[in-house]
């Protein structure tokens, strides 16, 4: 389907917005791995969510929808029953890899596939510190879904520090290693998201390289309630949008603070945004707070390598802004990129071309300068719903409008996107 967005003149409103999809795919793990009843508000309605709560069904738990509630019956320690199909994760590398550390510690068989764009995404990084736990897991020749998990009785802790800054990485061991009496500690020198450290309320050390975080059985989720933040990867999209239109002003209630996600917040404040943080604070660990975002004019800046897995999501959008912005948009240290829903630094570069832009593609980055054409444009999505909603945002900046091809992907983490939109736009 293709998606025709005109462009807005103004941007005035509040807005709420779902939950944050990381923190409600763990809500939904943690609630399913618990023994009982758990309740958690305002989760994502996100396919990608979905998927997860489509494979802990299949596990032998219940969801019951009411309103912005979900009551979970989980199963317990090892209280899973056996899938009788394959575990299908949909578009969702969250769930696929989280998941394999979960399933790495039951005491049967299990498959796991996903759509196509993830049975391209690499699985070694999970693959090889989980068979260094003892697990017996398997891939395809390319390390790819499908992805079988036979049972094993040699698990055994790890000492492990990640080689790819991946918070999917260190939740998988994360979720393997609160199956076992003895110790685990994974360490990680840059900063990726903490989810699963805070919800399960894990021990962490700072180190001199980074931090270290320590997980055993000791660890294992118990029933919870859980009110969910509104998910600031989401609002990534909606925030830029008003920096960028003229006399606007948008504000965005209860959303997710956590810092190791607030990346671009600090970044686009340091480009000039004027952005208000106010309200703040704690729920399980994760920092809420309201905010308040208006017009600006932004300049480009250097964005350090150390924040990029804090920012690794927002860089679609943070390139549109850095597009309407003064001076050069370079990102580098973003190699990550190319294995995301769609390569992402390709998927963003070709569109840059195409609307005539200067554009310097690195292994690890990219930079774009120049100056906008005042011409209609049709942009890819490449299937890849943060590509759709950047260049949905692009169009709606763009004096003639534009056109996203293939756009339903946008459903992976915002079904709501248009309507959100027209809830807060003026248009001529
Ligand atoms: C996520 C971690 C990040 C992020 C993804 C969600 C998570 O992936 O890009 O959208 O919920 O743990 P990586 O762990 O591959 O960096």
């Amino acid at each position: 389907m293709n998606q025709i967005f005109e462009h807005v003149e103004k941007i005035n409103n509040e807005l709420s917005l779902p939950g944050d999809k990381s923190i409600s795919h763990r809500a939904v793990m943690f609630a399913s791995l618990a023994d009982g009843i758990s309740i958690i508000k305002n989760c994502s309605n996100s396919e990608d969510v979905r998927s997860t709560i489509n494979c802990f069904s299949q596990l032998g738990c219940s969801f019951e929808e009411t309103g912005d509630k979900i009551r979970i019956t989980g199963k317990g320690f090892k209280g899973f029953s056996k899938p009788r199909e394959v575990l299908y994760a949909g578009n969702s590398g969250t769930t696929s890899r989280l998941m394999c550390g979960i399933l790495a510690a039951q005491d049967f068989e299990s498959v796991i596939t996903g759509d196509e764009s993830l049975s391209l995404r690499p699985m070694k990084r999970i693959i090889e510190p989980l068979r260094l736990m003892g697990a017996k897991i398997s891939a395809s020749e390319n390390d790819t879904l499908p992805i079988i998990i036979k049972p094993s009785n040699e698990l055994h802790s790890v000492k492990y520090t990640l080689e790819v800054a991946s918070a999917q990485v260190k939740s998988a061991i994360l979720l393997c290693a609160i199956h076992l009496n003895e110790e685990s500690i994974i360490s990680e020198d840059r900063d990726t998201r903490n989810h699963t450290e805070m919800l399960l309320n894990l021990k962490i050390e700072k180190t001199i390289k980074g931090k270290s975080v320590f997980a055993s059985k000791l660890n294992y989720p118990e029933p919870f309630h859980l009110n969910i933040p509104s998910d600031i990867s989401s609002a990534a999209f909606f925030i830029v949008l008003t920096l960028l239109s003229e006399n606007s002003k948008l504000i965005i209630k209860n959303i997710s603070l956590n810092e190791t996600r607030t990346g671009i917040l600090k970044v686009l404040k340091e480009m000039g945004a004027n952005i208000d943080v106010y309200n703040v604070g704690i729920e399980k660990g994760e920092n809420i707070g309201d905010i308040t975002i208006k017009s600006s004019k932004l300049k480009n800046i250097n964005i350090p390598t150390k924040l990029i897995p804090n920012i690794i999501d927002e860089i679609p959008i943070l390139s549109i802004a850095g597009v309407f912005s003064e001076g050069v948009f370079e990102i580098r240290g973003a190699k990550e990129l190319r294995v995301k829903e769609s390569d992402r630094i390709k998927s963003l570069c070709s569109n840059f071309t195409k609307l005539g832009l200067k554009v310097a593609e690195y292994d690890d980055g990219f930079s774009v300068d120049g100056r906008l054409e005042n011409q209609k444009f049709e942009f890819e999505s490449y299937g890849d719903h943060r590509i759709a909603m950047a260049f949905s945002i692009m169009s709606m900046l763009m004096k003639k409008g534009g056109t996203i091809n293939n756009f339903e992907c946008v459903g992976i983490s915002n079904p709501n996107f248009i309507d959100q939109l027209k809830a807060i736009s003026i248009t001529g």
